[in-house]
């Protein structure tokens, strides 16, 4: 499919980054945005990039009732050579389309979904920061816009793909969170949506996440919806387990988000001499590993939060250090070789890293 570009007027450019070591997470977003319609009986047409700018929307498009939304994350580096390159863009294609699959929204053509990223990125490549622990943040939605109240899929979409540079995704940095095991509020039950990356289940987080906060954790850590027993995903990241030279994490079985950088720990440990387990997790049997010292680290996986470590764990009534609050071994070591290889610093033997063609 064609992709327009459509003029960005001067007026339109916005202010260069200032300090790209204070970005944050997704509060600045670049010059121009990607968008195609989907409309049953016509397909997609329309892909364009034009000028960021806001949606004027009808106030009873579906995504706003029924929600209707699914949406990606992935990231972008520019490398010392000039460079830009994607971390495994065709699993966030894969993804995308099985949420949409879940949602009953239309399939984005894996060729728009990377052929448009490429184009879009290598227009905004100024965007891309290069301090230490930066990158772009590339956000590929899709919405429901058809203008009707009865609940039923929607027949036009919107695909779009927005762009921020951005830091670390929580404000700490890479330095260990504290986390609090959810015990009353579920995020996902079998047979729901807990595995498609959906705004809804986001939306759903929020009273625990808030609640949480004021008692001074960064995030909660779920439970299974049916026995709220087994370890399940912190939001925004999968959960991995130290023991000793063997790394833990949950299966996939339906409620949990299939991580992209999940997968790449899976994989790129065994390399680095640890082994492997993907099995439940029983959050008592958790804590007395924790307790007996079989349990030497633990850090959260995503694309956002790239390898975050977590200090504190909590569960009831019970509080947990780990690492006496600094980076374990392990985790740094992950955290080294998977953004060295993305940046371009450790040769890529997986095939991971792909360039604007
Ligand atoms: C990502 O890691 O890309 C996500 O979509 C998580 C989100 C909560 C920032």
């Amino acid at each position: 499919m064609d992709i327009k570009v459509l003029p960005l007027p001067v007026d339109m450019k916005k202010d260069k980054i200032k300090d790209e070591t204070r970005l944050g997470f997704g509060k600045l977003f670049t010059d121009r945005m990607l968008i195609a319609e989907w409309k049953a009986g016509n397909g997609w047409c329309d892909a364009r990039i034009q000028p960021y700018a806001p949606f004027v929307l009808d106030p009873a498009c579906l995504v706003f009732h029924y929600a209707q939304e699914i949406f990606e994350g992935l990231k972008a580096y520019k490398w010392d050579d000039g460079r830009i390159a994607f971390f495994r863009p065709e699993m966030n294609a894969r993804r995308f389309n099985q949420s949409a699959e879940r949602m009953c929204m239309a399939e984005v053509p894996e060729e728009l979904f990377i052929k448009g990223i490429e184009q879009l990125v290598a227009l905004e490549q100024d965007w891309v920061p290069t301090a230490a622990g930066t990158s772009l943040y590339i956000r590929p939605t899709m919405i429901a816009v058809e203008p009707v109240l009865g609940v039923k899929p929607s027949e036009h979409y919107y695909f779009y793909v927005i762009l921020s540079p951005v830091g670390a995704y929580y404000a700490a940095g890479f330095n260990p969170v504290s986390i609090l095991v959810e015990d009353h509020y579920v995020r996902a039950v079998p047979g729901g949506t807990g595995e498609a990356k959906t705004g809804g289940n986001y939306a759903s987080s929020l009273k625990a996440g808030l609640e949480a906060k004021k008692k001074g954790f960064d995030q909660v850590l779920w439970l299974d919806g049916r026995e709220r027993r087994y370890i399940e995903e912190v939001g925004a990241m999968n959960m991995f387990f130290v023991y000793g030279e063997k790394i833990v994490t949950a299966p996939l079985d339906g409620s949990i988000l299939s991580g992209v950088t999940r997968d790449s720990v899976l994989k790129l440990a065994p390399t680095l001499g640890y082994q492997v387990e993907e099995r439940k997790i029983d959050v008592n049997e958790l804590f007395d590993d924790i307790r007996a010292g079989k349990v030497t680290e633990a850090f959260g996986s995503g694309t956002a939060a790239v390898i975050t470590p977590v200090g504190r764990l909590c569960y009831k009534d019970e509080c947990l250090q780990l690492t006496e609050g600094k980076v374990g071994k392990i985790t740094q070591n992950l955290y080294d070789t998977l953004t060295g290889i993305q940046t371009g610093k450790i040769v890529d033997t997986f095939g991971w890293v792909k360039f604007i063609e």
